[in-house]
């Protein structure tokens, strides 16, 4: 074959090709083409095959124009492509319709579980009185959780009935949030004044009880701290969570890391202090666990109870949320079943 026979064929399949490319009229007839001109059953691409069985002084000029023809197609491809999507879209555009009268569809819209609402309520008034936010884990030791909360070897608490314990007995989930007093004391000097809001576990199910549950740590140390200002703080407390009508009676208790220790009785948030269901007849509540801190806390952490004193009060987050909203089922507060959430 001449060079000149070679450059007409070659020519003739090329303008075949971009007259075939130039009169398609839509982008499926676009990818039928593109099959039939590039594809491997294609004419070039079987003359392309070929290129090894010709004698191979005619192979180079050939590969070189076969090549050419190739980029060409590709060329007329890419344009046409793209002037038929510009105007299948321009059509597109012209013949939708869109019934802007149609209703829109619903968006469920996420709201705060009745638990994140109190502790964020709770952490607020802690925060405007000016204590400062600590966490800590809630894999503990025995240690933290209860030696040098004062607990004796032999205390109850320590039981595998109320306490997880984890790796043969090294580590525990924390049973309250009386540990994050120890890490806040060690990690800072005094006068220190902390709430540590977290997850606690306990070995205990039913109506009232969940394994695991929330709650709020709070103390206090400064020279000359007082039951007074104990008093003082949660009565504020309790008065901006449940109305300044809210009646408050400290019944004496004990906790290990606290002397002397009480509890909080507040009248009930429901009957107001009558007797009812809520408060099983006696007008009265119990929210919360509180004392002033024991010295042989301060020892552990290293403070000396001679020049500090300090309170601690510990809080239920789901009980408060319980008594706020009227729950009488912890499981209820789980379950995460949207439509008794979505009431709160
Ligand atoms: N840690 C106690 C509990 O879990 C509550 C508490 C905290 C009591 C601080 C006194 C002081 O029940």
């Amino acid at each position: 074959m001449t060079d000149s026979n070679l450059s007409n064929e070659l020519e003739s399949l090329k303008e075949a090709a971009v007259a075939k490319i130039a009169a398609v009229t839509c982008s499926d007839e676009m990818e039928n083409t593109r099959v039939e001109l590039l594809g491997r059953k294609s004419e070039l691409m079987t003359r392309m095959r070929g290129l090894g069985k010709l004698p191979p002084d005619q192979r180079p000029a050939m590969g070189k124009g076969l090549n050419e023809v190739r980029d060409a197609i590709t060329a007329a491809i890419k344009g046409k492509q793209a002037a038929i999507r510009k105007k299948e879209l321009s059509e597109r555009l012209e013949n939708e319709v869109f019934d802007i009268t149609l209703p829109g569809r619903p968006i469920g819209m996420g709201r705060s579980h009745p638990v994140c609402s109190v502790l964020d309520e709770l952490m607020e008034i802690f925060i405007e009185l000016g204590f400062m936010v600590e966490e800590g884990p809630e894999v503990e030791t025995d240690e933290y959780n209860f030696k040098m909360l004062n607990f004796p070897d032999d205390h109850p608490a320590r039981d595998m009935q109320d306490t997880f314990y984890l790796h043969n007995g090294a580590r525990l989930l924390r049973t309250h949030t009386s540990p994050v007093q120890i890490h806040a004391m060690l990690r800072h000097k005094p006068p220190l004044s902390v709430i540590a809001p977290g997850r606690v576990y306990r070995c205990d199910s039913d109506v009232t009880h969940s394994p695991v549950f929330h709650q709020v740590e709070g103390f206090h140390i400064d020279r000359h701290i007082t039951f007074g200002h104990l008093k003082g703080t949660l009565e504020l407390f309790i008065h901006r969570l449940y109305g300044k009508n809210t009646k408050l009676r400290f019944r004496p208790s004990f906790f290990p890391f606290t002397e002397p220790s009480a509890e909080l009785d507040i009248s009930c948030v429901l009957c107001g202090g009558g007797g009812c269901r809520l408060c099983k007849g006696t007008g009265w509540m119990e929210i919360l666990g509180a004392g002033m801190i024991d010295p042989n806390v301060f020892e552990a952490v290293g403070i000396d109870p001679e020049k500090w004193s300090g309170y601690a009060f510990g809080v239920g987050i789901e009980r408060i949320a319980m008594l706020r909203y009227g729950i009488d089922d912890i499981r209820l507060l789980y379950e995460n079943n949207t439509s008794f959430l979505k009431q709160y």
